[in-house]
């Protein structure tokens, strides 16, 4: 079999396949109140036009797909998606990156579907800061969604806590208690200066990650162990807490690079292939599919494509970088 490997050795196979620009909250950090850059529906690629370019990716070596938005789940029929998708030979690991709002009623049948996995986005633990962060999520509907996600035996869940300075910094105890309890992963994410945080001057909420691990050391008393060969580890470092199930990670775009280990490139639910979560460097795949390529004609444009991947984001370094993309279009 074929491998994606780019022009600085990096073995690509992980795939991250937005479904949707929609998104069912408006998380300050990541969509503006207003004016988000929302394609039409009719610009999105249907599922069969997906699952064709998935195809040509497992084709050439990627194994692991992650659904994201948006809100994938927001999505009609997201669940015969990820049903097309597992069956695909080559497919080993298939994954959804979601906010759980709706997670409670598909959980089971995404499951059944082969979604073996969840990251589920959860800053705080309080309603009111939830309600805010979200502008106008539900908690509730939320933590019912991760129980409904361990209940079905997901594995592993991972809670996604953006630390952010002044908001929800004095909740990082709480949710590793929380998250301890459940048999959850916690990763603490650095607000990234990408998407609405780049504009809006979200990012000046940025609180370092060897601050949180400083904390949670404290916190839980014990020595953290880094662990390795975690399921799709990704950008995040690990470590176990104590001899129970569950495990923190944080993922430190800023003050640690991880771009050397990178593995992956995205998918716009329009079907722009971006190579590089903080570079403008994108290949248009579904435009290509739409005007008839075959499937030798786009898997071309795949190598080439992977062949330009850039070597790392600049954030932090170059201005501009931060201000043109929104995360909702590229799910994080
Ligand atoms: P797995 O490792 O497969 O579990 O997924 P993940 O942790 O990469 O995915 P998730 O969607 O949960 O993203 C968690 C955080 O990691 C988000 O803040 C993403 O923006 C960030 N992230 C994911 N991939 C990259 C990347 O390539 N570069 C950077 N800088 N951040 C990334
Ligand atoms: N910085 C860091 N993480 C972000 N996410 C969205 N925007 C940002 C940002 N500016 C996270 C979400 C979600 C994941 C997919 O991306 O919280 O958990
Ligand atoms: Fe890879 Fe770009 Fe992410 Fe860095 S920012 S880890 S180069 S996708």
């Amino acid at each position: 079999m074929q491998s994606l490997i780019d022009s600085f050795g990096r073995r690509i196979d992980y795939l991250r396949v937005s479904v949707t620009d929609r998104c069912n909250y408006r998380c300050f950090y990541c969509i503006p109140a207003e004016g988000a850059d929302i394609a039409a529906r009719s610009e999105f690629l249907s599922y069969e036009e997906l699952t064709r370019l998935i195809r040509l990716f497992s084709e050439l070596g990627v194994g692991k797909i992650r659904f994201t938005g948006g809100e994938p789940l927001v999505r009609r029929d997201m669940v015969e998606l990820a049903r097309q998708v597992s069956m695909l030979p080559g497919i080993r690991d298939v994954s959804l990156s979601t906010n759980a709002h709706l997670l409670e009623q598909h959980a089971r049948e995404l499951h059944e579907a082969g979604v073996a996995r969840v990251n589920i986005s959860l800053d705080t633990l309080d309603p009111a800061t939830f309600r805010d962060i979200t502008r106008g999520g539900d908690l509730a509907a939320v933590q019912r969604g991760i129980e409904a996600a361990l209940a079905v035996g997901m594995r592993p869940v991972k809670l996604n806590m953006v630390v952010m300075k002044g908001v929800n910094d004095q909740e990082i105890e709480a949710m590793l208690d929380y998250a301890i309890a459940r048999g959850a992963d916690l990763r603490f994410i650095e607000t990234m200066p990408i998407g609405a945080a780049g504009r809006d001057g979200a990012a000046s909420h940025y609180y370092p990650a060897d601050k949180v691990l400083e904390r949670v050391r404290r916190h839980c008393g014990e020595e953290l162990v880094a662990v390795k060969g975690v399921r799709g580890a990704g950008p995040a470092r690990y470590y176990q807490i104590g001899s129970g199930p569950a495990r923190v990670g944080v993922i430190s775009a800023l003050s640690r690079h991880f771009c050397e280990g990178c593995n992956r490139v995205r998918l716009t639910a329009r079907g722009e292939l971006v190579l590089c979560l903080g570079q403008e460097d994108t290949a248009p795949l579904g435009a290509g599919l739409r005007q008839g390529w075959s499937d030798a004609e786009l898997t071309r444009a795949i190598l080439d494509a992977i062949a330009a991947k850039p070597e790392r984001h600049e954030f932090g370094e170059r201005e501009e970088v931060v201000r043109f993309r929104h995360m909702s279009t590229i799910g994080g």
